[in-house]
C-alpha cells in the first residue's frame, strides 16, 4: 500500500517536472505598436487606465504575467486565454481593422460589460482591481458609444 502511494507520488512529481518543460511563447512586444488605439487618438486618461487595468492582458500585444505564469498547467491556461482574447480583439492591433469591424467590436464590448461577461471571471479572483464599478461600466459604455458615432459619420 505504502509503496503504492510512493510510486504514484514519483510518477506525479516526474510528470509535473517534465511538463515545465513546455513554456508557451511569452505575449510581450518591446516597441509600442502605432496601430495601439491610443497611439494616434488620445483619450481620456480614465478611459485609458481602465481598458489597461482590466482588458489589455488578453486584448493587446503586452500583458503583465503573474508569478505563477512560470508554472505548467496554469501557463497553458493563460495562454489560451491571451490567443482566444486577442484574437477576437487586439486593442495594439486596433488601426488595422477596418471600420465596419471597429464599429461592431465596440458594440460588442458594450455587450460584454453589460452583461459582465468582461473582464473573464476566473481572471477576477486573482485581479481584483480588474473588476468594473458601475460608474466604470457607465464611462467605458459613453466612450464606446462615442466611438461609433464617430466613425457613422467618418463612413457616411
Ligand atoms: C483573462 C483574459 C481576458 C480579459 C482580462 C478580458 N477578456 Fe475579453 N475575451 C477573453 C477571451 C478568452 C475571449 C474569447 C472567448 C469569449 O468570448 O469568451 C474574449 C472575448 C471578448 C470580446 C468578444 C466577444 C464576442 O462575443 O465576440 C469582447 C468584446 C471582449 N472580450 C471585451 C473585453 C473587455 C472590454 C475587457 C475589459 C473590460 C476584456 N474583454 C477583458 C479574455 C479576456
Amino acid at each position: 500500500m505504502k509503496k503504492k502511494i510512493l510510486t504514484g507520488l514519483l510518477i506525479f512529481v516526474l510528470l509535473f517536472g517534465f511538463i515545465q518543460f513546455f513554456r508557451p511563447e511569452k505575449n510581450w512586444q518591446i516597441n509600442v505598436s502605432r496601430n495601439e488605439i491610443f497611439y494616434k487618438k488620445a483619450a481620456d486618461p480614465r478611459i485609458v487606465t481602465l481598458l489597461k487595468t482590466s482588458c489589455y492582458d488578453c486584448h493587446s500585444n503586452n500583458t503583465a504575467y503573474p508569478w505563477y505564469n512560470n508554472i505548467a498547467p496554469v501557463s497553458w491556461m493563460i495562454s489560451n486565454h491571451i490567443r482566444e482574447g486577442k484574437d477576437e480583439l487586439n486593442f495594439s492591433n486596433w488601426d488595422l481593422y477596418v471600420p465596419e469591424t471597429q464599429h461592431k467590436l465596440l458594440k460588442k464590448i458594450i455587450e460584454e460589460v453589460e452583461e459582465d461577461k468582461m473582464p473573464l471571471g476566473s481572471y477576477l479572483i486573482i485581479h481584483a482591481d480588474a473588476k468594473l464599478s458601475d460608474a466604470d461600466k457607465e464611462l467605458l459604455k459613453f466612450w464606446a458609444t462615442d466611438k461609433m458615432v464617430e466613425i457613422e459619420n467618418s463612413t457616411k
